[in-house]
């Protein structure tokens, strides 16, 4: 395929990639700012793989959530997590409720899971996504990439539902859940207040059966 400088096609091709496999990504044209733009050369260059993630990626998975928590109000949470409490969160993951690690040469760029919605028994065919990406690998595909293994995975352990919930002002994020068919049931007003602001929490979601 040739692509252009503009590459005006977008193309994630990832959609039901199987774990482990080398998605290709090619997207429209490079998110401004130089360093953004050598990434966005080396990724339409390059590959990133899917794989579940280890007890040992606990720590670099940590250190993409502790950026956002410290930086943006895509988390609500305030204070930086410990390592200790990121293992007791793998530890209540695993095949039903995932966690993939995206990677590119080797290097982890981005994590998704999948985790329990609510505790109470009876919503157990519902499940609720997260994805986080080093900030210089966003907009490039990798979101897109992790998601679609999501929802493979979701549809693959039988899970009627997947739920996203969003702050409102978290463009992309809501831009990558619409482009996989998610749509906002509910908002909540004013239920966040992060770096004295308050916020809106949509709740988006996508039906599978
Ligand atoms: C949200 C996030 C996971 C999206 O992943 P990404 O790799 O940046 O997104 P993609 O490049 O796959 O883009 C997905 C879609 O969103 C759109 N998009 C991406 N960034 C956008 C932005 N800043 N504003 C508006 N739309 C945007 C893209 O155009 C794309 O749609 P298209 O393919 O139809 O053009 C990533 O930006 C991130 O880690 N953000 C910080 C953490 C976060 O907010 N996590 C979500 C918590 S649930």
């Amino acid at each position: 395929m040739v692509l252009t400088a503009a590459c005006a096609a977008v193309m994630v091709m990832v959609q039901g990639a199987p774990p482990g496999r080398s998605v290709a990504l090619m997207r429209r044209g490079p998110p401004p700012g130089q360093a953004a733009q050598a990434l966005y050369r080396f990724a339409m260059s390059s590959s990133v793989q899917l794989r579940d993630a280890r007890p040992s990626d606990c720590q670099v998975i940590s250190d993409i959530y502790n950026h956002y928590v410290r930086t943006d109000t895509c988390t609500y949470t305030e204070e930086v997590e410990t390592l200790g409490e990121r293992q007791e969160w793998f530890a209540q993951h695993g095949p039903r409720h995932p966690v993939i690690i995206a990677e590119a040469q080797g290097a982890v760029v981005g994590w998704g899971s999948l985790s329990t919605f609510r505790d109470r028994s009876a919503y157990r065919f519902c499940t609720e996504d997260s994805i986080y990406l080093r900030p210089e690998a966003r907009g490039q595909g990798v979101g897109s990439a992790l998601l679609a293994e999501l929802i493979v995975r979701a549809r693959t352990h039988g899970f009627h539902t997947i739920i996203a919930g969003i702050s409102a002002e978290q463009a992309a994020s809501v831009a990558l859940h619409a482009k996989f068919g998610f749509t906002t049931v509910a908002q909540l007003r004013e239920v966040g207040f992060k770096f004295n602001q308050w916020l809106d929490v949509l709740y988006m979601e996508l039906m599978l059966t």
